[in-house]
């Protein structure tokens, strides 16, 4: 029964986070060069297709993110989709050492200072549409100007570690 399954959880953080790790999602970095200093912020909360008209994605920040309140004053952000094999560059990019997230980084930055990453599945051009509370994190909507594909299948991030799509079984000619 579904129903013997469904716990409460007295509010116990770990039993939330073990519970939304089994939900697959992609892995964002939202990025600005501000005054000539990189800053990103990598996300599995990102989602797309919230609105098409006007087109916006979103996303949910935890409240405490030094990062954040550097990025949110820039007029655009640069949204890139990590791709297969960029594991390692998800966890630079969110790494406590925020001066060393950029280090050997292939990257490229708009003319409105938004920073895309190399070999990324997905890019967005972005900007703050509006931010609201939500207990712990803020909920940014996100206006895309720009949307562009790479060659690269997206990462995926499930039950707290990356994992790659498999693929699709192959369809018998006959
Ligand atoms: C795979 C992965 C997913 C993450 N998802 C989020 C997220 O959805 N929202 C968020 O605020 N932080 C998320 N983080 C944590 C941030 O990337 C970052 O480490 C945190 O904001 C602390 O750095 P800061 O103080 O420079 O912002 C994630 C980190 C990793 C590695």
């Amino acid at each position: 029964m579904i129903q013997n399954r469904l716990r409460g959880f007295d509010a116990d953080p770990m039993i939330v986070r073990q519970t939304f790790a089994q939900f697959p999602s992609g892995v964002a970095a939202l990025a600005a060069d501000i005054d000539g200093a990189k800053h990103a912020l990598v996300a599995s909360s990102f989602m797309v297709g919230v609105s098409l008209e006007p087109c916006l994605v979103a996303v949910a920040v935890q409240k405490t993110s030094v990062t954040w309140e550097q990025i949110s004053k820039a007029g655009r952000l640069g949204v890139s989709i990590f791709g297969k094999g960029q594991s390692g560059l998800t966890r630079q990019l969110a790494h406590k050492d925020r001066a060393a997230r950029f280090e050997q980084v292939a990257i490229e930055v708009s003319d409105d200072g938004a920073v895309f990453i190399d070999g990324a599945a997905l890019w967005l051009d972005c900007s703050i549409s509006a931010v609201s509370e939500a207990g712990d994190h803020w909920m940014v909507l996100l206006e895309a100007h720009r949307l562009g594909a790479g060659e690269n299948e997206p990462l995926v991030w499930h039950g707290s570690r990356f994992r790659e799509l498999a693929s699709p079984p192959a369809v018998d000619a006959a």
